[in-house]
């Protein structure tokens, strides 16, 4: 379905977000002829391009990101006479603005989204010029990314900046795993079934594992990620946002704030991590040269160019819901970098059976699980005990009902930027961090970040292609469960 005439500005339209991930996902959109034919991308940026010169940057990042198949020269020609350039330093008041300025003016009455794809710490002075220029309209909009700070204080003084200009509701914050499709389909699986809700609790469930693996390392991005680290760049936001997910309690509709009023809860919900426990319920990894499925690899503290890091690249941790449905029933989450795959996971472990009637010699009887996959290849498995065949006697054995998406619709899962993007531009803030959110999560994150600096404990190092530091195992180990293996 079509949505309704736009013009996207795209601030930092020369970076890597742009590049890899903005451009492409437009493309896609406009060569499923959703989006209408006055609508524009407006490309800005420091640098001094013509509208030609960012067609040809725009060609090459298509020819990199999209496959052959998908990029027929009509539709990239149409495409890109969609797109013009304008030169435009944040910084400086006469820099390019007025040129924008006129660029926009034919838009007056389309939907107007700025996406802010630069360092935050631009965000502020973009804002800034925006307003100031007069370049918001009733219909406008404003798209930001994390990192959304680095801490609660910095996360709210870059709220502050943006919320100077802009009202809460044209502020649309992007977590690129909201848009994952598997991701939408957990709020399917819980609240489109009536088979889950019943036993959705601490009555029925043990625990939960979340695993976001990747196996590549830092490699270009060690200058940023070192800032960082990953329970900045993935738990705070990514991970989080998946244990509210599977967490939260039903909202009476799919709305942007019946939503995030449920997810707000969870987050404030998470019991506070205290120094003393820091080491028990937490363990951080840096990887070490080791190998990938391609040969040797470098360790962090190579690709960083240092020798003297303490970021780390792997965490693990036990997270805890202090409310009535969830008491007692702990999250496990762990995610890093070259781990042995890429491959994420959200399992639900139910509880024992109360009694076996089958005896020993029907084998051991596992708990159920249901293993929702996040990628790569999405999908949905919900593991039961069931009868081996044959006249052999009772003998019992764990096997998964197994939903593959890509078997199941054969059709090209879309990438998360692509439904977020037409969500902006149809005003639709479900799949979007409200402020409250963002600065609930940090408020949970501070007190471990703090306790790991004030601990002055080195993360623990891993070898790259192993599933992260020993400490990980016996941190799942020690309440007698151990990590999910299908992975
Ligand atoms: C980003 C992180 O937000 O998410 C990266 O900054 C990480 O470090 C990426 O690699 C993972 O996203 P995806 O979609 O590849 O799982």
């Amino acid at each position: 379905i079509a949505v309704d005439p736009f013009d996207l500005v795209v601030f930092g339209a020369t970076g890597d977000l742009a590049y890899r991930k903005l451009l492409p996902a437009l493309y896609h959109r406009h060569r499923d002829e959703q989006i209408p034919e006055v609508s524009r991308i407006i490309a800005a940026s420091r640098r001094n391009l013509s509208d030609d010169d960012y067609r040809k940057l725009t060609e090459e990042a298509l020819t990199k990101f999209v496959p052959a198949e998908e990029r027929e020269p009509e539709q990239v020609a149409s495409f890109l006479a969609r797109i013009s350039y304008v030169s435009v330093d944040a910084k400086i008041d006469d820099s390019g603005w007025a040129d924008l300025a006129r660029v926009l003016e034919e838009g007056k009455d389309r939907v107007r989204a700025f996406y802010l794809a630069v360092s935050p710490d631009l965000f502020g002075v973009i804002c800034e010029g925006i307003g100031a220029h007069g370049l918001i309209t009733p219909q406008t909009r404003v798209i930001i990314e994390k990192p959304i700070g680095k801490s609660l204080a910095s996360a709210t003084a870059l709220n502050d900046a943006v919320g100077k200009v802009f009202k809460e509701s044209q502020i649309y914050r992007i977590d690129h795993y909201l848009g994952k499709e598997t991701v939408q389909n957990l709020m399917a699986l819980r609240f489109a079934n009536a088979l889950f809700e019943p036993l959705w609790n601490a009555a029925h469930i043990d625990h939960v594992q979340i695993t976001v693996a990747e196996n590549l390392g830092v490699e270009s991005r060690a200058g940023y990620y070192d800032t960082a680290g990953a329970l900045r760049d993935m738990v705070q936001n990514h991970i989080l946002q998946l244990l509210c997910l599977v967490a939260m309690e039903p909202p009476n509709q799919f709305e942007a704030d019946a939503m995030r009023d449920e997810k707000l809860k969870v987050l404030r919900s998470l019991k506070p991590i205290t120094a003393k426990e820091l080491e028990a319920v937490t363990v951080r990894g840096q990887y070490r040269a080791g190998a990938s499925a391609g040969g040797p690899v470098p360790g962090y503290l190579q690709e960083l160019g240092r020798d003297d890091s303490m970021t780390e690249t792997f965490v693990a941790l036990k997270a805890e819901i202090e409310n009535w449905r969830w008491a007692g029933v702990p999250f496990y989450i762990r995610t890093g970098k070259r781990l042995p795959a890429r491959n994420s996971e959200i399992v639900v472990s139910f509880k024992a059976i109360p009694h076996s009637i089958f005896g020993d010699a029907a084998g051991q009887l596992v708990s159920n699980q249901l293993v929702m996959r996040l990628q790569p290849d999405e999908g949905v498995r919900l593991w039961l005990m069931i009868k081996d065949p044959g006249p052999g006697g009772m003998r019992l054995r764990h096997v998964p009902l197994d939903m593959s998406f890509a078997q199941t619709f054969k059709v090209r899962s879309p990438e998360a930027y692509e439904r977020l993007l037409m969500d902006v531009i149809r005003g639709n803030a479900t799949l979007f961090m409200r402020r409250d959110e963002v600065e609930a999560a940090w408020k949970w994150i501070d007190p471990i970040l703090d306790g790991w600096q004030a601990s002055r404990e080195a993360p623990k190092s891993y070898t790259a292609g192993t599933w992260g530091p020993s400490a990980a195992i016996a941190l799942i180990e020690r309440d007698g469960r151990t990590w999910h293996e299908e992975i």
